[in-house]
């Protein structure tokens, strides 16, 4: 066989294997092979058909990366009209809706189809001889518009229909959604690009899936869910709704899960309530449920009534979009020091729940929305997501509404806020003095790292910062017999050992002691490249950003966290009664020339047990002679330390072919 015929008959090999796979993936969530293997046959594939590109199909896995962007979507005529739904608010309605539809068909019951309402976009899918031909949105129901090389791009959306006996026309409808977590991604990934954010699910989806870029479309999450056939030519279907579902899902396509054939309007409203009490547990939102009369013989006996059919009917959940008004902006102090707006609102009922704050996230976005103090606006809450202000009804505006300006002051402790470059959130730089900050505060400079307090874990500072024993962190050293004898779980045994430990964390180093202050963006690598350059904690203090720039690893903005806390008074008070009560540390030898010796600069992987040290002291050691310790091996390790009992790390070393050094020599290499 020529290499031509042999490339051709494995690509088309590998498609079926691939779209077998995918559907497993993606509409059945049940792969059989890893993802890794799954990429491997995708990249064949795709080798092939750059060497071969004749052999490109329309159906090939490899076509859903996104097309050149298009000027306009051509406008698509749907041959069968897609409808919208009667809508019903209550069991009332409910129930009135099944007697009508009893008596028309002279019926005592009716079998209904129930299913999920899904909130995104409708969508119609064409296939022929069993491949994709064309996606279209709904537009008016008669009209819409061609979205075939987006529709493509979506994972769940079958290239090629699965089986053989497939109609030779077969129009596919559903809806294109996003989950709730492609959603939350979506918009976390827009907030960080400085991006617009979209309101909800469902205009996130409409906006993804008409980008006439489909490379757009591409990267967004976009699922699809089908919920019936438009036009089908070739095949008889079967006679009920369910079955045909059951069809729609043989042919490769995803249909819900939580589809349900149900007796009446009892098995209706049954069906409303659990899928009400689950909603929030559910991956993507439902904003109701759809009834559909199943046996096809009755849905043709009923008819339609204008735009919507008589045999089917949307049964609504409570709301989770409401107008309210803004009645004051807050801000709150997490415990890492991130400020964040809130909303107080005038309480409102949403899906069910009192709704009075909302989140504002941060100054970019209430400018984006442009959300002032006394505006009507729309808030959402969906899921455990917390509440959050959609958009402002502008016409509803008070007059002399101000804009609102993020204070820079923390409401909490009136340290400074600032916003470091690069950082969307802005913090109070109060982080040793401010109350919002100082269970975490305590906890990193109690850490083994850091001043190492041996015998004061997480619970024991929580217990202390309830019981209000410690206001800054200076009076951790304060601490009396008896106030620690009164915690939970402690005796006077237990007491002297805390307050022990607390003695002899007061002899540590100068790198110690400022990874310990907590510093955002010090650790403590940083922490002992700031010790070693300038020698002492004054110099530190004192230094302007561009003498902190010039350490070594210290960017612009490590150099602006690191001037912003030493410039708050507050901060610089409770270092001084920290020293006061005893903190101290050895004086530490400036070196502002990069060191001269064989293992500065160089990278580092510690492993093993070493006889003559620990290995925080081997690395306190290697750090003072400016060598870079890490804790994995990789193509850049210079050096790899190998102490008893190495294991996997030296493995990888030594097949990257990294230099080892056992402790005799690692020792003669730190003297020399
Ligand atoms: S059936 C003639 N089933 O709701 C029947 N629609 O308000 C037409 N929708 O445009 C649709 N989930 O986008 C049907 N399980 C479901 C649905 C559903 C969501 C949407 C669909 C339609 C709108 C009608």
């Amino acid at each position: 066989m020529s290499n031509a015929k042999q490339a051709k008959q494995r690509a088309a090999e590998l498609r079926t294997q691939i779209n077998h796979h995918n559907h497993r993936y993606y509409v059945l969530n049940d792969p059989e092979i890893p993802d890794v293997e799954y990429d491997r046959l995708l990249r064949e594939l795709e080798q092939i058909e750059a060497q071969y590109p004749d052999l490109i199909t329309n159906d090939s896995p490899t076509q859903r990366v996104g097309a050149a962007p298009l000027a306009a979507f051509a406008s698509v005529r749907h041959a069968l009209p897609m409808l919208s739904l009667s809508n019903a608010f209550s069991s009332e309605e409910l129930q009135a809706f099944d007697r009508r539809a009893c008596e028309k068909l002279g019926v005592e019951k009716i079998r209904y189809s129930a299913e999920p309402k899904l909130d995104g976009l409708a969508i119609s899918l064409l296939y022929e001889d069993g491949l994709l031909v064309r996606g279209a949105t709904r537009g008016d129901g008669n009209t819409g518009e061609d979205v075939s090389q987006n529709v493509r791009t979506i994972a769940s959306v079958p290239l090629r229909l699965l089986g053989e006996n497939y109609p030779r026309r077969l129009e596919i409808r559903g809806e294109v959604i996003l989950s709730r977590r492609g959603f939350e991604d979506l918009n976390r990934r827009q907030r960080e690009l400085n991006a617009k954010t979209f309101a909800n699910p469902r205009n996130a989806a409409a906006g993804s899936l008409r980008q006439l870029d489909s490379r757009v479309t591409a990267a967004r999450p976009l699922e699809l869910y089908c919920y019936g056939v438009g036009i089908v030519e070739g095949i008889e279907l079967p006679p009920s709704h369910s079955e045909i579902l059951e069809q729609v899902r043989a042919w490769g396509l995803r249909v819900s899960p939580e589809v349900r054939v149900v007796e009446g309007w009892q098995g209706c409203l049954d069906y409303y309530e659990d899928m009400l009490s689950r909603r929030e547990q559910l991956p993507y939102e439902v904003d109701g449920v759809v009834y559909k009369v199943d046996r096809n013989d009755q849905q043709q006996q009923l008819g339609f009534v204008s735009r919507a059919p008589r045999w089917a009917l949307a049964h609504k959940f409570p709301a989770q979009e409401e107008v309210t008004r803004v009645l004051a902006i807050d801000i709150q102090v997490g415990r890492t020091g991130a400020v964040t707006p809130v909303a107080r609102l005038q309480p409102v009922s949403v899906g069910g729940v009192t709704v009075t704050n909302a989140t504002l996230h941060n100054q970019d976005e209430i400018d984006r929305k442009d959300i002032r103090i006394g505006d009507t606006v729309i808030v959402r809450r969906a899921g455990d997501v917390i509440p959050e202000v959609v958009s402002v009804v502008l016409s509803e505006r008070p007059d002399g509404a101000e804009k609102f300006k993020m204070p820079d002051k923390c409401p909490v402790c009136a340290s400074h806020i600032v916003r470091l470059d690069g950082e969307v959130v802005a913090r109070c730089s109060g982080g040793l003095y401010c109350a919002a900050q100082r269970r975490e505060a305590i906890k990193h400079f109690a850490s083994r790292r850091a001043m190492d307090i041996e015998g004061l874990g997480d619970k024991l500072v929580e217990q202390m910062d309830e019981r209000g024993f410690i206001h800054d962190l200076s009076d951790l050293y304060h601490l009396d017999k008896q106030q620690i004898a009164s915690l939970e779980r402690m005796g006077e045994k237990s007491a002297q050992n805390l307050l022990d430990g607390f003695d002899k964390s007061k002899e540590t180093t100068l790198p110690r002691f400022i990874f310990a202050l907590g510093i955002r963006m010090v650790g403590e690598a940083t922490a002992h490249s700031l010790a070693t350059y300038f020698g002492t904690l004054e110099a530190i203090a004192a230094a302007d950003k561009e003498a902190l720039q010039a350490v070594p690893d210290v960017g612009p903005i490590v150099a602006e966290s690191v001037y912003r806390f030493f410039r708050e008074q507050h901060n610089r008070d409770v270092i001084a009664r920290l020293r006061q009560a005893g903190v101290h540390w050895p004086r530490v030898r400036p070196s502002p020339k990069p060191i001269d010796h064989p293992l500065s600069g160089k990278k580092i992987v510690l492993t093993g047990t070493l006889e003559s040290m620990t290995r925080d002291q081997a690395k306190a050691r290697l750090q003072a002679l400016g060598a870079k310790v890490s804790g994995s091996v990789s193509v850049k390790t210079d050096y790899i330390v190998a102490g008893e009992d190495a294991g996997s790390k030296l493995e990888k070393a030594r097949q990257l072919g990294v230099a080892t050094l056992d402790e005799q020599a690692f020792l003669r290499l730190l003297d020399a």
